[in-house]
């Protein structure tokens, strides 16, 4: 027996450090099992570019809504992340600005690229929670509510030209390179939980797009490592901010639908290049996005800096069909 039970508890030790899991959160629906969110990204420039009007619209709709908890898809600090934990920045594009009571609720959140320009293991540090409580920054994390699960995931790191061509600018890659290592490392992650996960709604979140007819248009490497896992694994959206507008594209091969909610601040890039995957919406300023869950149904809205519905769009989810149904306003 004992020549059995040895190899045995070699391979469980090995299984689990193979699976070097993610940290995850638990966060409670509310009583009608229902879950509301708003989801912002590229934002802090200490109020200009109209942050502050977004801020206090996402106030309002919040309150609306009954938010439980707010999603970044970061590029939380501009120009170049923060400087260190005691960098006043934290307060003046995020704690001073985001006043209303229907934020004072975790804001999940993952770095963009901006960030990595500054001092990232400060952008991480719990030292920040001490300063406000809310801001809850990994690089990869899940957010588990039961009916949904969010995957977060550190996005910057694939790009390759911040690793050969950084154009003068300095990115903290302590803790991430090489980059080789910590990509493979963390696509095997994000694969074991998707498979592992039983959730009614998958959701992957990340600051670089997928696809995106803005700007900075698709992140090819994302697209090719990253996008099979989502599909294989039946992902039913991919949130992320990086252009700096709000867009809807349906991928035209899989159930797969793409959210852009960039619009936290500095907008109107005036840039529209379409792609192959079906455009639902795209518009080129401000705002902000929330997200309503249940088990069945899900209900996502775009808004302006004054707070309109732009846009909105609802599916509902009956066994394990997708039966999407658009409602453009
Ligand atoms: C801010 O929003 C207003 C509309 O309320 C718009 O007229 C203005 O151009 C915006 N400013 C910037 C910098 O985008």
């Amino acid at each position: 027996m004992a020549q059995i039970l040895l190899p045995l508890s070699l391979l469980s030790l090995l299984v689990s450090v193979a699976l070097a899991d993610l940290t995850r959160i638990e966060h409670s629906l509310k009583n009608d099992g229902s879950l509301s969110i708003l989801v912002i990204g590229d934002w802090g420039r200490k109020g200009t570019y109209n942050q502050s009007l977004v801020a206090e619209q996402m106030g309002k709709v919040g309150k609306e809504l009954d938010i439980d908890f707010v999603i970044s898809t970061g590029d939380n600090f501009y120009e170049n992340g923060l400087t260190g934990v005691d960098d006043k920045a934290f307060e003046q594009s995020f704690s001073d600005i985001y006043t209303a009571d229907s934020l004072q609720k975790p804001w999940y959140t993952v770095l963009g690229n901006h960030d990595y320009r500054g001092d990232v293991i400060a952008q991480l540090s719990p030292a920040l929670q001490k300063l406000d409580g809310r801001f809850i920054c990994m690089r990869s994390f899940i957010v588990n509510s039961e009916i949904v699960e969010f995957f977060l995931v550190d996005t910057t790191p694939f790009v390759m030209k911040y690793w050969t061509t950084p154009e003068g600018q300095h990115y903290d890659w302590r803790d991430v390179e090489p980059r080789d290592t910590y990509i493979s490392n963390l696509l095997q992650d994000l694969n074991n939980a998707l498979q592992a996960s039983s959730a009614n709604w998958k959701i992957v979140v990340g600051h670089h797009t997928m696809r995106s007819v803005s700007e900075h248009r698709d992140t090819a490497e994302l697209l090719k490592y990253m996008l099979p896992i989502l599909k294989k694994n039946s992902v039913d959206f991919y949130v992320n901010g990086h252009d700096h507008c709000l867009e809807h594209i349906s991928s035209t091969d899989s159930p797969l639908q793409y959210f852009t909610s960039g619009g936290g601040s500095k907008a109107w890039r005036g840039t529209y290049i379409p792609n192959s995957d079906k455009l639902q919406f795209f518009y080129d300023g401000q705002g902000f996005m929330s997200l309503k869950l249940t088990k069945s149904d899900a209900d996502i809205i775009f808004y302006d800096v004054a707070g309109r519905e732009l846009y909105k769009w609802s599916m509902a989810k009956i066994n394990q069909g997708h039966l999407p149904s658009t409602v453009a306003m």
